[in-house]
């Protein structure tokens, strides 16, 4: 590892990138698993279908593949990272990391640190928070952030009210020290009170012969979920000193669309101005952030100067948010 010799005022993302399975569920096909309908399911989520991943793949290999893309998107290589960080809830293995794996699938030679958050659905907040503190600490210049996923692999098939929600995939963020902003700030908390309400039973340490399939009570955890990121986005722009006119994008956890509706209407802000992938890719937990954000990249609606507003809610609980000022993709 290089080590900076100074602190970094500020950090931007470089490049975006993300990576589905190529298998599609649709609503349809869940429909012929479990008593449900594509009616019922895209009324109380939004959810249309969900990538499924195949034999050959695990959240280590779609990692893989967001990663390059990422890299290639800011014209860095790999021997460049100084810092890998994955958020699962769904490793490969219990050990070594996922972010391990990804370091060695990468050919990574340079021993830059790498390891998992675990933050359930707002993983992804949690890494990007973790990395940016790191470089802004001055113990890296450049990062890989991960957010990576096969929750159909902890899905229970026969629980409609539940199997109809998850998908696999994964996306990637490369961050870099800059001069300018970047990275505006990132918001955190946990409050542990609520396990029963949304946790997997199985554990290395309480028993790996448990259920291993998400568990929830999906009428508490939507409450939840709503009331809590109605606060945090409040808390997020009085601490940075934005206004909400002053977001051009939400980029929120894709769980359900009537939670991102929710939070799009406290903000005041018109769903055209909202990157949706939930139709498209369901809940794939720590995976869906980078993955909308990497969509709307690629397509151009998101461009440089746009505040973004990410936010996310997941088991835990935990949540958080971060706001960021758009910058050039691409080699500084
Ligand atoms: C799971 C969720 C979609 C269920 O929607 P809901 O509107 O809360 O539905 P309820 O659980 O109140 O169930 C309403 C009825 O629909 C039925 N139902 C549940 N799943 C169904 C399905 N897939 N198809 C058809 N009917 C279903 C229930 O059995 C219940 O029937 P009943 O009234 O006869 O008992 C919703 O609660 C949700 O999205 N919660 C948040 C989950 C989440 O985002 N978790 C991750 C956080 S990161």
């Amino acid at each position: 590892m290089r080590m900076p010799p100074e602190v970094n005022k500020h950090v931007q993302v470089a490049g975006t990138g993300s990576a589905l399975p190529e298998r599609i569920m649709t609503n349809a096909e869940l429909s012929r698993m479990v008593d449900t309908s594509d009616e019922w399911i895209v009324e109380r989520t939004g959810i249309r279908q969900r990538h499924i991943a195949g034999e050959d793949e695990s959240t280590a290999s779609l990692a893989w593949q967001a990663s390059v893309r990422a890299l290639e998107a800011a014209g860095m290589q790999a021997s460049d990272l100084d810092l890998i960080v994955v958020a699962t809830t769904t490793p490969d293995l219990v050990f070594p990391s996922t972010a391990c794996l990804l370091q060695a699938k990468l050919g990574i030679e340079n021993h830059c640190p790498a390891f998992d958050v675990q933050a359930v659905c707002s993983g992804f907040v949690y890494a990007l928070a973790t990395a940016d503190n790191f470089i802004r600490a001055g113990q890296a210049r450049t990062a890989l952030v991960v957010g990576a996923e096969t929750m159909s692999r902890i899905t229970d098939w026969t629980d409609r009210s539940n199997c109809i929600l998850w998908g696999d995939g994964a996306g990637a963020v490369v961050l870099r020290a800059a001069e300018e902003p970047g990275i505006l700030g990132t918001v955190l908390h946990a409050d542990g009170r609520y396990r029963d309400l949304l946790h997997v039973e199985a554990g290395v340490s309480s028993g790996l012969d448990k259920s291993r399939a998400v568990r929830m009570q999906g009428n508490a955890v939507f409450r939840f979920a709503v009331n809590t990121l109605d606060q945090i986005v409040d808390e997020t722009l009085t601490r940075f000193g934005l206004q909400k006119s002053d977001v051009s994008w939400l980029v929120p956890h894709q769980a359900n669309i009537r939670i991102i509706q929710a939070t799009a209407k406290k903000l005041g802000m018109s769903m055209d101005r909202v990157v949706l992938t939930v139709d498209q890719h369901a809940n794939t937990s720590a995976a869906s952030i980078p993955l909308a954000l990497d969509t709307a990249v690629r397509d151009g609606r998101i461009r440089p100067g746009d505040v973004l507003l990410m936010e996310a809610f997941g088991g835990g609980f935990t949540w958080g948010s971060a706001l960021i000022r758009w910058t050039q993709q691409g080699g500084a």
